[in-house]
């Protein structure tokens, strides 16, 4: 008699097919063709591209290619609409949201067929989790529009935003734009894949029944010449993207020097880590769902598999077996696992990047499934053998394609999990929840995923490091992205000059009296300048002070070299790290004079002691705030919690404003330390010698050498050096000068640095509103979700 599994096998999926009508007729009512929606009217449709069904190749509807005067109509009717709705109130939104959430919910099967015709993705994909996921983010948001005033007293709505989108998740990314946007009280001008704008096209229809007021949402839809004219649009106040690493860096440069907000989710190679304690039948399904869902088009996939030594040959043979049984083929059949790709171009690309693998020598397995002959198509992929550098195990393929290697240690595991430019997400599976919690904090991603793989919630921010891109999108922290701190707006317009006082002379007695050429101070030591040229400093009066060394491009390497080195500062408690700024703050009260007589022989001013009082408050206030910045533990629709850590960003080059020496440097240096960076600083350049007296307080307070260094000479050379350097995580720029910001902002594309600068602006840096608070703990840190279910 054949066993239950025999019969099992023998046993075939009968085709059911999703019904298309309704998709359709909605098609066929708008004539197949579509105009721009702008102002809550639908234009004309004008010059036309055709959007296609990429399972059969057939054309589903011609759409308008926006020009520069369209997206011009879309910025001014966003900017007339951006008062009244704010106006209209946090509940006025929530309520208009919460309509928008029903329409979706109602309207489901129609979007999901409009979905799955239009991008390939399977209706059981389209049907399960991106509708019900859109849905969520919307009532989620509206929540966050209810509760605004509270939650978000200090802050207001960004204005206006673009907001451009790739392919691969239409209707969701819209709905991770679109919904903090306008819960923040943003108007939006959103722009849809040139693959894929048909169901954003449908939403504009549900913001009409939802009595979204005129203005509040405009779809411009076409290619990426329409989001450059987003992007270099004067009248939009913020970017946020999603899509490719490199447009995103275009994106960096274009809005540099702008002021614009911005906030890039770009691409990922994102390991799936696979120990031999783990329950490797369930890991197997875990990596179903992390590189073949969505065709592997999926900027969070698991397309990196590292798994241990001793378990790779058996968990290789059960991915194999398991690939042999994933159903490929038409996306409208509810019981297909794969569907279509995009289009032929992503299916060539793909195809090459594999084939090039290939001749390298890789081995490529493929399941044994027929496809179909016309629309695009790539079955799903394992490649073996590939160095850890080739271009399969480095590039984001964006496919149904697999790279898999072996570790032999968890630290070797870290290792190459690190081992790539972006830093997106990551997978852990362990039976060990030690082991599995050691390696979370180690690996460099915003998501991470323990015995589970991509989950997604509203309430849990998401979001990249390093090349994967900056801001986060969902939870709390995706709203900060769409609103503005108050203490913003109260900035002076330009740095803030002293009161002045005449400079008294140093007295005989005291340390600064005698002249001295300054050095510079890298790995907790005072450092002669590489170039050994030094530059005179003159007092307010216009007397000579002292020489200080003119740092080069060479100093900061050895400078960023020796923050690298010291790790055990981000390592430390944060407990360890507020003892050594409150002892900071101790040894620079015992020589507060001291300090105050220097401050005022450098700008002259009549309060130099009350910037030194300042300057120790500010110390323990940011001391304080070091084991008090706290994650969150949320709950979302799963079986367990999401922990959003606030991890240090890295090593942070920060370049300091001219007025306030002491406080200015202490008000930016002092937060970065709290929360574990490591800092390359750039004093003051017309006043560094603050600065460069803080050597000695520093090497009296335990503070490890290399935790912070100090370079100082020209802000322009050294900020640019900063900025390029390709192991530096963010730099800050405070100095008042418009071109230098613009030029750091521009520069850190390339590596796609986080930064913060100040601009042209000033900042009163006494007032604790304008030069602390949450938004400076913001910059300092970066969250990491980790999802830690139960009872698996
Ligand atoms: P893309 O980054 O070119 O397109 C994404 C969006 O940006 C689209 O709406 C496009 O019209 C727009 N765009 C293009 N150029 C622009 C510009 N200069 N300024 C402003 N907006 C612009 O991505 P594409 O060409 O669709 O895909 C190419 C590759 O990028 C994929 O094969 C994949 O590797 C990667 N990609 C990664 C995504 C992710 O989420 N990580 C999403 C989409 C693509």
């Amino acid at each position: 008699m054949p066993t239950i599994k025999e019969i099992l096998q023998t046993m075939d999926y009968g085709p059911a097919p999703e019904g298309t009508k309704e998709a359709q007729a909605w098609l066929d009512q708008h004539g197949r063709r579509f105009g721009l929606f702008i102002d809550n009217a639908w234009s004309d449709a004008g010059a036309t591209f055709a959007t296609s069904n990429p399972a059969d190749g057939a054309e589903l509807a011609q759409v308008t290619q926006a020009t520069d005067d369209d997206v011009e109509r879309a910025v001014a009717a966003a900017r007339r609409a951006q008062p009244g709705w704010v106006a209209l109130g946090g509940h006025g939104r929530a309520r208009i949201m919460y309509a928008l959430s029903r329409l979706l919910q109602k309207h489901a099967r129609l979007f999901a067929v409009l979905e799955t015709l239009d991008n390939g993705k399977t209706i059981r994909e389209t049907r399960d989790a991106d509708l019900p996921l859109a849905a969520r983010h919307f009532y989620h948001h509206a929540g966050w529009a209810q509760l605004q005033s509270e939650e978000f007293a200090d802050y207001r709505a960004v204005g206006v935003v673009g907001q451009i989108v790739p392919w691969n998740f239409p209707l969701l990314m819209l709905a991770w734009k679109i919904a903090p946007a306008l819960a923040a009280g943003n108007t939006v001008v959103f722009k849809p894949a040139e693959y894929t704008p048909l169901t954003a096209l449908l939403f504009a229809e549900i913001c009409q029944r939802a009595g979204v007021p005129a203005g509040v949402v405009n779809i411009v839809t076409g290619d990426g010449r329409v989001g450059e004219a987003i992007v270099n649009h004067p009248g939009i106040d913020k970017i946020a993207f999603t899509g490719s690493t490199e447009v995103g860096r275009l994106i960096r440069k274009a809005t540099a020097g702008s002021a614009k907000k911005l906030s890039l989710e770009l691409g990922g190679k994102s390991p799936f880590i696979v120990f031999d304690d783990a329950d490797l039948d369930a890991a197997v399904e875990g990596l179903v769902d992390s590189i073949w869902f969505n065709q592997g088009q999926v900027c969070c996939a698991g397309s990196r598999l590292l798994v241990q030594e001793s378990v790779y040959e058996r968990f290789i043979g059960k991915v194999k077996a398991r690939m042999q049984t994933l159903r490929v083929g038409s996306p409208l059949d509810k019981s297909n696992d794969i569907g279509a790709l995009v289009d032929p171009v992503q299916q060539q690309r793909i195809h090459d990047l594999v084939e090039s693998s290939r001749a390298e020598g890789c081995e490529v397995w493929q399941p044994d499934v027929e496809l179909s002959s016309s629309g695009s198509w790539y079955l799903p992929t394992l490649i073996t053998g590939a160095s850890t550098s080739a271009a399969v195990a480095q590039a984001e393929i964006f496919g149904p394609v697999l790279v898999a290697m072996s570790f032999r240690t968890p630290g070797e595991a870290v290792q190459l999990a690190n081992n790539t430019v972006y830093g997106l997400a990551a997978c852990v599976w362990s039976e060990s929840i030690s082991l599995a919690l050691d390696v979370v904090p180690q690996i460099k991603a915003g998501v991470v995923w323990i015995n589970t793989a991509n989950q997604f919630d509203a309430a849990c921010g998401f979001g990249g490091y390093k090349e994967s891109g900056y801001g986060r999108e969902g939870g709390k922290e995706g709203m900060y992205e769409y609103l503005t701190p108050l203490a913003e707006d109260a900035r002076p317009a330009a740095p803030l000059v002293a009161a002045k006082a005449s400079p008294k002379a140093a007295g005989p007695d005291s340390p600064f009296a005698v002249d001295r050429t300054a050095k510079l101070y890298i790995g907790g030591k005072q450092a002669r300048p590489d170039g050994a040229y030094s530059r005179a400093i003159n007092g307010a009066g216009g007397d000579f002070l002292a020489d200080i060394g003119e740092g080069s491009r060479k100093d900061i390497r050895n400078a960023v070299e020796a923050a690298h080195k010291a790790a055990g500062w981000t390592k430390a408690t944060a407990h360890n790290r507020a003892q050594v700024l409150y002892y900071i703050a101790e040894n620079l009260a015992i020589r507060a004079d001291e300090f105050a007589q220097r401050i005022a022989q450098q700008t002259g001013a009549q309060d130099a002691a009350r910037e030194v009082a300042a300057s120790i408050e500010r110390l323990f206030y940011w001391a304080a705030w070091a084991d008090k910045y706290d994650g969150a533990a949320h709950q979302p629709p799963m079986h367990g919690i999401t922990v959003a850590l606030n991890e240090p960003v890295g090593v942070i080059g920060i370049v300091c404003p001219n007025e306030n020496p002491l406080l200015g440097f202490i008000s930016l240096v002092a937060p970065a330390l709290a929360l574990g960076n490591r800092v390359v600083a750039v004093p003051s350049e017309q006043h560094p010698l603050s600065a460069i007296d803080l050597y000695q307080v520093l090497d009296t307070s335990d503070l490890p050498g290399g935790a912070l260094n100090i370079v100082t000479g020209s802000s322009d050379e050294l900020a640019r050096t900063l900025a390029t350097h390709g192991d530096i995580d963010a730099v800050w720029r405070h100095d008042g000068s418009l071109e230098g910001c613009a030029e750091v902002e521009r520069l850190s594309a390339e590596s796609l640095k986080r930064t913060w600068t100040g601009g042209a602006k000033g900042r009163d840096w006494f007032d604790p509103k304008q030069a602390g608070g949450r938004v400076v703990l913001q910059h300092a840190s970066q969250v990491k979700n980790v999802w830690i279910p139960y009872g698996v």
